[in-house]
């Protein structure tokens, strides 16, 4: 199998946080912040299950060690634009010098979107993609991302995901280069009490992101070397970690999976299922991470019957999926063909053995797939989705 062109194509690739990877990492936080000369700061925390950590009872003293005085938000869920707005306020009334976040990735979301909002005139929202009518003008605080989870690999990425649900709902990114964390403070031991159902969505919304980069049509090598890496550890890691939870072997390759699908997605964007995920998510609570993982199996298949070998635009994803058939699986199964169908069939299995949800257990019915295909933007996708192509897709996962 050969997908390599000859010669490189014109590409950009934004800034990358500066990286902290390891078991025990999280306890370098202080440090780094005091080192940074950052005397008042802002935390936001999620749910309680790590603030009850003994991790959270170590920062508290650590910080106090170093002089350095806090403000201390908690975002439930996935956060709002008035939720952003709230945080940003304190932090302007505190002259914080800097945010962290420490959670999954709606936490680090809020953070990312407060550090910013403490420079915007007016309400976040008027900032964001397709509901304001401002362009953010790229001021943030610097903000530090401490994932819990592994999965949107927002650690990475320039922009934070906002939303309102319900019928008039939305869930839109704010979006800067120079909202890119500062720094990622990535320790898998913080993720070892995250729960089965959580671990198998996030771990399944970071594989979705690694192979919709791998394909997209704004790929470039770099993005493919780091994506590739990317779910060679995701696939070695995911189903293990999902059962074992307190294995760190997998804990780490997950964690390192999706800090690259971050990567890879500022880079290279994304395809059909995150096309679909903004739309469903704004009409319905469905997890993104549990949206993705039921998607993305059947996304490849259909996705695979649209590209035809005869078409020159579709034989590098053609080839680029057969390799992801081989990295997945661990092994080569004759020809690019046979590698497709492995892929298809290992993705299956994952998706049965991880129980991921349908649909239709969030609410989701046949008119919402309607009005959600018809919202659906097919971003860097490799083969066209028309508006009935994406509802048989989502009605098949109902
Ligand atoms: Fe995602």
């Amino acid at each position: 199998m050969e997908h390599h062109p000859i010669g490189i194509s014109a590409f950009t690739a934004v800034r990358v946080p500066a990286l902290r990877f390891g078991c025990g990492e999280c306890h370098a936080l202080p440090r780094m912040l005091s080192d940074a000369g950052f005397g008042r700061i802002g935390i936001v925390t999620g749910s309680a299950s790590f603030r009850g950590s003994e991790a959270w009872g170590r920062l508290q003293d650590d910080l106090k060690h170093a002089g350095i005085t806090a403000s201390d938000h908690q975002i439930a869920g996935e956060p709002t634009p008035a939720a952003v707005d709230d945080i940003a306020a304190v932090l302007r009334a505190n002259d914080a010098q800097a945010v962290v976040a420490i959670g999954g990735g709606s936490v680090l979301d809020a953070g990312k979107a407060s550090a910013a909002a403490v420079f915007a005139d007016g309400s976040i929202r008027d900032y964001l993609e397709g509901v304001g009518t401002r362009a953010p003008n790229g001021r943030t605080l610097p903000m530090y991302a401490v994932p819990t989870t592994a999965g949107t690999g927002t650690e990475a990425t320039k922009n934070a995901v906002l939303s309102e649900i319900g019928p008039k709902g939305f869930k839109k990114s704010l979006r800067h280069d120079n909202y890119t964390p500062v720094a990622a403070i990535i320790d898998p031991e913080l993720a070892v009490g995250c729960p089965p159902e959580v671990t198998a969505a996030s771990g399944m919304d970071a594989l979705t992101q690694l192979l919709e980069a791998w394909v997209s049509t704004a790929a470039s090598p770099f993005t493919d070397a780091l994506t590739e890496s990317g779910f060679g550890w995701a696939a070695r890691s995911l189903v293990r970690a999902v059962l074992h939870g307190d294995d760190l072997h997998a804990r780490s390759g997950m964690a390192y999976a999706a800090y690259l699908s971050g990567v890879g997605l500022a880079n290279a964007g994304l395809g059909i299922v995150h096309g679909a995920a903004s739309p469903i998510g704004a009409r319905v609570p469905i997890p993104h991470g549990a949206f993705c993982g039921t998607m993305l199996a059947a996304s490849v298949r259909h996705t695979l019957r649209k590209l035809e070998p005869a078409d020159p635009g579709a034989v590098t994803a053609l080839a680029k999926y057969a390799r992801a058939g081989e990295v997945i699986t661990g092994r080569s199964w004759g020809g690019d063909a046979d590698n497709r169908a492995a892929l298809v069939a290992e993705l299956e299995r994952m998706t049965e053995i991880l129980d991921l949800p349908r649909l239709s257990d969030f609410g989701v019915t046949k008119e919402i797939c309607r009005d959600v295909a018809a919202a659906t933007a097919g971003k860097g996708h490799p083969a066209p989705f028309s508006a009935a192509d994406v509802e048989a897709l989502l009605i098949e996962r109902l």
